[in-house]
């Protein structure tokens, strides 16, 4: 497998932390599986899947009572456009996201990481720019961030995504995910009413993360019921195939709240969906 290989190419094996039945991360999983020998813990902050939120600083906390020296890493893409992350308070070694997901350009991100680890960290390419000096035999490096930004950079991007964190500053995340919260609990209160509809997970409503299956109709059908009242989400395996395979299914439907969904939009869902429910008559 490609991800084990590049693993064992830097002389590190690869393994999984289970989920809990209610799509959390096993603590006592992770517990159990820790060794003096584990050097990063890689977690995402917030599955994009199940919208359950990874309790980061409990996971460090666990970290430091068993001595790991464990680098821990977050994926917040999920999290930083959702609710308030701080990196202080998560205790993270690193930690990365999406511009896309913060409303920004795509094709760029960021990388958080720890002054002194950066400054440990070789650079991942070379090129343009990051080199300090050069002799055909020699080369020094610019000081952190420079030295990881080989290249011409992608200028309109990085301009764009701080406009677009700028912007999510404005409104302020307290208020995205009050919001986001409100729509999400109404529209799991609606959820359950529907017997026919089964949840991924017990979602966060900080989340806006709503997975689902519904009994005998394939989610792509169902995403179709949705784009008849032009309301588009996402069916398959939402780029974790992995998970689906543990849950015993196929695909699932997803519903994602965003800053820019209204109360409207989740009317029309829920109307999409009882459609879904009465024309294939399940
Ligand atoms: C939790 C999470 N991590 C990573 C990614 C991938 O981000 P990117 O498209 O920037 O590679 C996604 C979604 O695309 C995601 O939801």
């Amino acid at each position: 497998v490609p991800w084990q290989q590049a693993a064992a190419r830097h002389g590190l094996t690869l393994s999984f932390v289970k989920i809990t039945p209610a799509g959390e991360i096993d603590l006592e999983n992770l517990r159990a599986q820790l060794s003096p020998r584990t050097k990063i813990v890689s977690l995402s902050h917030c599955s994009n899947v199940l919208g359950t939120i990874t309790p980061l600083a409990l996971v460090k906390k666990i970290l430091s009572e068993q001595g790991s020296d464990a680098l821990l890493i977050a994926d917040a893409c999920q999290s930083v456009p959702h609710f308030p992350v701080s990196v202080a308070d998560l205790g993270v070694d690193f930690l990365v996201f999406s511009s896309h997901k913060v409303y920004g350009p795509s094709g760029v991100g960021v990388l958080w990481g720890r002054a002194p680890l950066l400054e440990q960290l070789p650079p991942y390419q070379t090129g343009g720019d990051m080199v300090q000096t050069v002799t055909p035999t020699t080369a020094t490096w610019q000081p952190v961030p420079g030295k990881f930004e080989a290249g011409t950079p992608n200028l309109e991007g990085v301009i764009g995504l701080g406009a677009a964190i700028r912007y999510l500053q404005t409104i302020g995340m307290e208020n995205v995910a009050a919001h986001t919260a409100q729509l999400t609990s109404w529209l799991l209160a609606q959820f359950s009413e529907l017997p026919e509809v089964t949840l991924l997970g017990q979602p966060h409503p900080e989340s806006g993360i709503v997975s689902f299956t519904v009994t005998g109709i394939h989610p792509h059908d169902v995403a179709e019921m949705f784009a008849e009242l032009n309301i588009c989400i996402r069916a398959g395996h939402h780029c974790v195939a992995p998970l689906h395979a543990q849950l015993g299914i196929a695909a699932s439907s997803r519903i994602s709240i965003g800053l820019y969904t209204e109360q409207s939009d989740l009317e029309k869902a829920v109307e999409a969906l009882k459609n879904c429910i009465q024309k294939f008559n399940v």
